[in-house]
């Protein structure tokens, strides 16, 4: 189907006073009927969007605190629901109930995530990359309606791609901010809608396209409850990546600013390895473990040697 042109005059973002970045306000549609499937998911959903923009991990996103590594255990997470998603949709794409939505190249996000991320894990990216538990949960569902009830991916597709378009341009300024990343897109294609000239313009056209589905009360029901779950889905997944962020120590998985005022990734320093093993740090034997597994070159191996002799050194002297 062909691209949407029409003109744009925002991206959407305003600040307010607190100076975190928002969403533009909801929009206003006159026309609508309470019996259009666009209203009925949009109220039915207003809950749990409540709920979504109030997990932690989606505020600290909105005021820019997010760490790279979680960031791109993100965007892992996202490619994986996307490629579920987007294979569910190909196989349905005639389907009556579906083939209206139909907007591959507008929509799809599974050929940007993966230049996301072999720009954050290199040309192996596949291999280092894992689908999480509650990512699987997600995953196993889409592919559960996509086989067995096909018109419930429209409650899917709904989620992600119409909250993709409301909040993209937003979300893609904090990151690259946040995380420093360059103003050429790399890191952030997902949020880039190259063949959507007008977010709002395309919303309408995709709200106008769901209430022309041939769809009765019931099925519109299920869809509403569809669209819930598929919200929670997300939450799960957000709570799940504040766990982790719990557990990732950035500043050494990372190689940041520490170490005086050299530059690289300090746990190639043999002497530093062997200090902060001395001291005791059962998770920097971890990090190290880490950091051999991903790099093991020489400055790596040594470095790894040498805090293993300090850290038995340190036992015995105990
Ligand atoms: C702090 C986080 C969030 C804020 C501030 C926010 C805000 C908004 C706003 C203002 C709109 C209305 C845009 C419009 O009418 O065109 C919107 C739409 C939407 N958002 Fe969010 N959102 C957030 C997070 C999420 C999340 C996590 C999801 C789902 C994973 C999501 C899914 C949606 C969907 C599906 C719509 C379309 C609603 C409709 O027009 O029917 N949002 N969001």
């Amino acid at each position: 189907m062909s691209a949407v042109k029409t003109e744009d005059s925002a991206s959407g973002v305003s600040v307010v006073n607190s100076g975190g970045p928002v969403y533009e306000d909801k929009e206003e549609n006159d026309n609508a009927r309470p019996e259009d499937l666009s209203e009925l998911l949009a109220a039915g959903t207003k809950l749990v969007h409540e709920q979504a923009e109030n997990t932690q991990f989606v505020k600290d996103f909105l005021h820019g605190k997010i760490r790279k590594e979680l960031f791109k255990l993100g965007a892992v997470a996202l490619y994986y629901t996307y490629s579920a998603m987007e294979e569910e949709i190909e196989k349905n794409k005639d389907h009556p109930h579906f083939a209206p939505l139909y907007f591959p190249n507008e929509l799809h996000r599974q050929e940007a995530l993966a230049r996301d991320l072999e720009y954050f894990y290199g040309e192996d990216w596949q291999s280092q990359i894992s689908c999480s538990p509650a990512t699987q949960r997600y995953i196993e569902r889409i592919h559960e309606i996509g086989r067995e009830d096909p018109v419930l991916l429209v409650a899917h597709a709904y989620t992600r791609y119409m909250g993709d378009l409301s909040g993209g341009q937003v979300l893609k300024k904090v990151a690259q901010r946040a995380l420093k990343l360059p103003p050429t897109g790399e890191g952030v294609f997902f949020y880039q809608f190259d063949s959507i000239h007008s977010n709002k313009a395309f919303k309408q056209l995709y709200r106008s396209r769901m209430n022309e589905l041939e769809l009765d009360a019931n099925t519109k029901d299920s869809l509403v409850q569809e669209a819930v779950r598929a919200f929670q889905f997300n939450m799960e997944v957000f709570k799940e990546l504040e766990e982790m962020g719990k557990t990732i120590q950035e500043d050494v998985l990372d190689g940041g600013p520490i170490h005086g005022h050299m530059e690289g990734d300090v746990s190639k320093c043999p002497y530093y390895a062997a200090k902060m093993a001395a001291s005791g740090g059962s998770a920097y034997v971890y990090q190290m473990a880490a950091a051999v597994l991903r790099n093991p070159t020489g400055q790596v191996l040594l470095a790894a040697w040498i805090a293993a002799l300090a850290g038995l050194v340190a036992w015995y002297l105990k």
